[in-house]
């Protein structure tokens, strides 16, 4: 990283799903005059970055990940004038602004593929990706990520197109140098008009193997294959290098890449400084593999192996909750009886890794996953399609729905709670999905008031990390608890020594006591409200940051 791109070493980013931040106009709906009026709450918190999932116009197939208008806004969410006020609001609170690129696919909706699918020889006819028939069925075994097969075939052509995610998104063709040059120069455009970064979605998949072989990998119950050779290829690569060298560097922006990487190693291909592609990387991991294979020993490791593979040449991007995860706490905390403390021991634990920290909109005061009562209550595609598979392969209803209200990516998009009043005062009018009836004790304004909730705990780990250069800077060790559970972890910088604790389970634990020499008074503790960290022995799901001596 050189050093004019340090300052994203400083910043804590702030998800916002603004279909469900706030509704500023009562159609159930959040928008962008809705974000503006919670800024205040936004520098409150302490964050310095915010980052917008899609607000690009989009009929809303897969909530605004379907772009039908790249340089415009969502009718929904406001006007561009809207959005030159938040870009200026931020500019005046010293935030910066990231926008989520989607540039896999577009939406079926978008002028260039309502002219692509009209004919082979118009003059948007490769902007896509066109394949003629097999004996009479689509080219190739795959599946498409959101259920049932990866081609939709258009009579107007004779040719089936390809979409990775649901017939509403079809692919774009970046083997086309047309189609790269409006990509780029619109992504220009966003820079000139003051954007300081972009999240990149789904970027593993730019490249496709022309000749699309069938996928070896076995049948999905509905019959089709997920692709074995679509991520992760040279030639998408070649692209995102493209971009770097046209778009983000010459401009010194900001860049987050969502990439399937399965290991370390595959996602330093995307962020090692040396190759000039993104900064910073956001993996994409199925919730249902997270739900079933998690473990704090599997969290530790991970976090010990990206950090070696990327602590010479990249910096990380640390987050537990995205728009596409079930909500954290329930994840990997406890929503339950430990739901105060085990809150705060994940945000401790995230901020206390080098890395730039993301705290998605609702984490900051532990909101939970949802339990709706119908499958139809639940909104989004990959949650139906879910549900839809399990019954073909043999799971009764009830249990179908269990599994599908665990997994859910509903669970993080529930409208924000606001305070206690109807609909958790995210509108005044009938939500677009329903709030978590949790609203009532789980709420922005009732934590603002306490001085010892999970919001101040957050505000304060914000605040740390801007007053203790080590935590944003300083070398990770782990060591050594004899424990699965038990982690502790130092940070270092010359002159500065930090060490996190913390009791990943819902029973006390004692660390070795040899851990603590040295150790000040705690800066921090999930325990705050029944006094503090009081040594070696920890409580369920207690955890403190102290200064070393
Ligand atoms: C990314 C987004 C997800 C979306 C998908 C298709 O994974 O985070 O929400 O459904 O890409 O655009
Ligand atoms: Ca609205």
């Amino acid at each position: 990283m050189t050093e004019e791109k340090d300052w994203i070493k400083d910043l804590v980013i702030y998800q916002i799903y603004p279909r469900s931040f706030y509704d500023s106009n009562g159609d159930g709906i959040g928008d962008l005059p809705g974000i503006l009026q919670k800024m205040d709450y936004l520098e409150e918190l302490g964050v310095n970055a915010l980052w917008l999932s899609p607000v690009f116009r989009s009929p809303n197939d897969d909530n605004g990940y379907d772009i039908s208008g790249y340089q415009e806004i969502m009718e929904e969410f406001g006007t561009m004038e809207d959005w030159d006020r938040l870009r200026d609001g931020c500019k005046r609170r010293g935030m910066k602004l990231i926008m989520d690129l989607v540039v896999n696919h577009s939406s079926d909706e978008h002028p260039w593929f309502q002219e692509s699918r009209t004919s082979r020889d118009n003059p948007k006819s490769q902007y896509y990706i066109w394949r003629d028939p097999v004996d009479g069925r689509p080219p190739n075994n795959w599946a498409s990520a959101f259920g049932g097969g990866a081609w939709e075939y258009e009579p107007q052509r004779g040719q089936y197109y390809f979409h990775y995610f649901s017939k509403k998104q079809p692919d774009l063709n970046w083997a086309s140098p047309q189609l790269r040059e409006e990509i780029l120069s619109m992504m220009e455009w966003w820079v000139d008009k003051g954007v300081d970064g972009f999240r990149v979605d789904a970027i593993s998949y730019l490249d496709k193997p022309q000749d699309f072989p069938d996928s070896k990998l076995p049948p999905q119950p509905d019959g089709f294959s997920f692709p074995d050779c679509l991520a992760g290829r040279p030639g998408t690569h070649a692209y995102i290098r493209e971009m770097n060298r046209r778009v983000y560097a010459p401009r010194n922006v900001l860049t987050v890449g969502e990439v399937s990487a399965p290991t370390v190693e595959e996602l330093a291909n995307y962020v090692n400084t040396s190759r000039e592609e993104f900064d910073m990387a956001i993996p994409f991991v199925l919730p249902m593999v997270e739900i079933d294979t998690w473990s704090p020993e599997k969290l530790r490791r991970d976090a010990e192996e990206s950090y070696a593979a990327l602590k010479d040449q990249g910096w990380w991007a640390r987050f537990f909750s995205n728009h596409d995860k079930p909500r954290q706490v329930s994840l990997y905390g406890d929503d339950g009886e430990y739901w105060e403390a085990s809150a705060k021991l994940l945000g401790l634990f995230l901020h206390s890794l080098p890395g730039t920290p993301f705290v998605y909109q609702g984490e900051e005061i532990g909101m939970t996953n949802v339990k709706l009562p119908r499958i139809e209550d639940y909104d989004d595609p990959d949650t139906q399609n879910r549900y839809r598979q399990l019954l073909l392969s043999g799971a009764s209803p009830e249990a179908a729905l269990a599994r599908a209200q665990l997994e859910s990516r509903d669970n993080a998009r529930t409208p924000m709670q606001w305070d206690n009043t109807e609909h958790g005062g995210f509108t005044t009018g009938q939500p677009w999905l329903k709030v978590n009836p949790n609203a009532r004790e789980i709420n922005v304004e009732a934590q603002r008031q306490d001085p010892r909730s999970i919001f101040h705990f957050y505000r304060r780990l914000i605040a740390l990390r801007k007053e203790r250069p080590a935590l944003a800077r300083g070398d990770l060790s782990f060591l050594d608890t004899g424990c699965n559970e038990l982690i502790a972890l130092t940070r270092s910088l010359p002159g500065e020594r930090l060490l996190a604790v913390f009791n990943f389970s819902a029973e006390a634990h004692t660390l070795p006591a040899r851990l603590l020499e040295g150790a000040g008074e705690a800066l921090l503790s999930s325990y705050d409200r029944q006094g503090g960290c009081q040594g070696p022995a920890l409580r369920p799901y207690e955890a403190a940051l102290f200064p070393i001596n």
